[in-house]
């Protein structure tokens, strides 16, 4: 009887829908809070330092996560191939975070310490140099762009405003470790760091 009243008045039905989603939603999110495996980096992740966080942006800057994931899932078809899945205390620093939703290239959340890199360089000035069948365009004008210290330094300053704790002597040093680099060796150092701090830590 109950049940045919419900059915037949949709108002009454979307206001009970509602309702039946947002205790399912809470169940699943309040916990999240105070977890802390979300907010708490995992053991080992660090900031990034300077000269890689300059070659994050240009990850960003050129798009690389169109292509690229970085977030392993916890199935074996994944484990076997890209090593251990990914956990939320690895991105705590990641602002934005690069997880991405698409792989034409393979997932990068471990590729540090892979290849050498020399070979990184080899292979983003011309990926068919390396790996002929490659589709991966090329990112030759990385090699004649300069880092800029200032920006790298001010953007250290932005983060820590949101929570990525660097000290004084590592914004006060920014513009010192990337002095001199393009923005070639800065991407290498970026994606030879993926993945690393965890391996560190455990
Ligand atoms: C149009 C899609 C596309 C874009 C954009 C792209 N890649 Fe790739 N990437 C690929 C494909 C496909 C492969 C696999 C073939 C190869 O190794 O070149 C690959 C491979 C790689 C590999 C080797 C991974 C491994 O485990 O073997 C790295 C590292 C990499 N890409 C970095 C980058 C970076 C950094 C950028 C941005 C500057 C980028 N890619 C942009 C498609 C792309």
């Amino acid at each position: 009887m109950n049940h045919e009243k419900i059915e037949k008045n949709v108002g009454l039905m979307g206001v009970l829908i509602a309702l039946v989603i947002s205790i399912g939603g809470l169940v699943q999110i309040v916990p999240l809070y105070f977890q802390g495996a979300g907010t708490n980096p995992a053991p080992g992740v660090k900031p990034y330092p300077a000269l890689n966080l300059a070659g994050r942006d240009v990850y960003v800057r050129e798009g690389c996560y169109t292509c690229h994931s970085q977030m392993i899932r916890p199935f074996r078809s994944e484990t076997e191939r890209y090593g251990p899945y990914s956990l939320a205390g690895e991105s705590v620093y990641d602002h934005p975070f690069q997880f991405g939703s698409k792989r034409t290239g393979p997932d990068l959340a471990r590729v540090g310490g892979r290849y050498s890199d020399e070979w990184h360089r080899v292979h983003l000035i011309n990926p068919r140099d390396v790996v002929p069948e490659s589709n991966m365009p090329r990112f030759p004008w990385l090699k004649d762009a300069r880092v800029d210290g200032a920006l790298v330094a001010s953007k250290m300053t932005a983060l820590r405003k949101i929570g990525v704790p660097y000290t004084d002597e590592e914004i006060a040093g920014a513009a010192a470790a990337v002095e001199g680099k393009t923005e070639l060796d800065a991407l290498v150092a970026y994606l030879q760091g993926l993945g690393t701090n965890i391996k560190a830590g455990n």
